[in-house]
Parts: structure tokens; sequence; C-alpha cells
């Protein structure tokens, strides 16, 4: 999707992909990806989620990244932190002690900008990107990453002929050809969400899988 289309998202209110309360399978799944105690955390395409201000709760400082000021802005207000705003060009960064938010478009993040990370946290960002869009994803997010990091990566899966994403569906196959040899995969827990009640059901989906993935960089 272009950037615009997420920016007036935001500013429309349609953000039915927050989640109010902690995601499921990060509370019952991080142990096992096994970041180093204090060790920082990417969370590419973060939104205002709250499962950064869980991860923050377990020691670890946050680096997101997020197109829209909107959801930036909510995000510090929610946590009642009030942030420092600087910079400008490629991203404005939003800081409060234990995180730190960069204003602008994932794709063209780099080291330097992120800064030293041993770890990722992906829910619903893989999945908000077109599948022309994925290969550029997934090759940004590895090379944000040294090696030996791992991280927890939430895809959706559905039949694909059933809706029109976003979010796409991502398969085991699809991910792993995605992230190629440089990455290690293993699934860590499968669980199907039914959407009764969400914008998903109006558009055509019953229900979806929502499948966690401990993901290992040895490139
Ligand atoms: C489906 S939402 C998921 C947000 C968050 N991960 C969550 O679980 O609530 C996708 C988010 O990615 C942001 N986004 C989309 N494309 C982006 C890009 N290229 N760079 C940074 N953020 C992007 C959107 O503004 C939106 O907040």
């Amino acid at each position: 999707m272009e950037p615009r289309f997420w920016l007036q998202k935001w500013e429309s209110r349609q953000t039915g992909f927050h989640q109010e309360t902690v995601n499921e399978a990060l509370k019952s799944c991080w142990s096992a990806v096994e970041v180093p105690a204090g060790g920082t955390v990417l969370a590419p395409l973060c939104g205002k989620s709250l499962d950064m201000r869980w991860l923050a709760e377990q020691g670890h400082a946050v680096v997101g990244v997020e197109l829209s000021p909107v959801a930036c802005r909510a995000f510090f207000k929610a946590i009642g932190r009030p942030p420092r705003v600087s910079g400008a060009g490629a991203f404005r960064t939003w800081n409060a002690e234990g995180y730190r938010i960069l204003e602008g478009d994932f794709l063209n993040a780099t080291p330097a900008d992120i800064g030293a990370v041993s770890a990722f946290y992906d829910r619903a960002a893989l999945v908000a990107m077109p599948p022309a869009m994925q290969t550029a994803y997934a090759g940004r997010l590895l090379s944000l990453l040294p090696s030996g990091a791992t991280g927890l990566l939430i895809c959706f899966e559905y039949p694909p002929d059933s809706m029109q994403g976003p979010p796409f569906s991502i398969s085991e196959s699809r991910l792993r050809e995605l992230l190629g040899a440089n990455a290690r995969l293993r699934r860590l827990s499968s669980t199907r969400v039914r959407t009764r009640g969400t914008a998903l059901e109006g558009r055509g989906l019953e229900t979806l899988m929502e499948t966690a993935y401990r993901v290992q960089v040895t490139g």
C-alpha cells in the first residue's frame, strides 16, 4: 500500500487492526524467542500498539517505526508519557524513556537510523504489505538485524481468494521464501480467530488463523 493509504486510515480513525489489549501470542510466545535481558526490540510498522508497552515492561527498550504522526502521538498519550519530538528529513523521532519511535517509511530505514537492536516484534506488519512489497519489507527487516538476532513474527492466514488485503494472507512456505536462507523459522502457535463484529467480517472473512513464528537471523 502507498503511504497515503495508511496516513488516511489514521486520519479517518479506521484503525480496526489496533488491539486494546496486549496480543495473546506475544504474551505466551515471547519467552521462546529468547531475547537477551535488556535487549532492544525493533517494532516495524508499530502503529500505536500497546504491545510495545508490554515489551518495555519486560525490560526491553523499544524502537518502533511508523508512518503516521497520528499513531505516534496516540501511543505516547495512551502510555501517559509526553514525548520529545525531534528531527526532520527521512524520520522524525518521538522519544520517551525506554521508547523511540521513528516517524517515516520503514522501507527507507537504515541501521544508522535504527541503532543497535537484538530482536524484533512484527504483529500485523508484514501482512500489511501487498505481495509486491513483501520482499522489500523482509529484506529491509533482515538488513537492520545482526546475525543471531531473534524475533516474533505474527501472521494471518486465510484462503487468499476470500478477501482482498490488507491484511494479506501469509503461509509458512511464503514466509520461508521471503526470509530466504539467512533466517531460521519455527512455528510457535496457531490460533483460529473469529472475525465476527469486525470490519473483516464485512469484507467476507469469517475466520482466519493467527500464527506466531520464532525467527532467527543466521546470515
Ligand atoms: C495493520 S497496522 C499494524 C500496526 C501494529 N503493528 C499493530 O499491531 O497494531 C500497519 C501499520 O503500519 C503502518 N505502515 C504501513 N506502511 C508503513 C511503512 N512503509 N513504514 C512505516 N509504517 C508503515 C501503518 O500506518 C499502520 O499503522
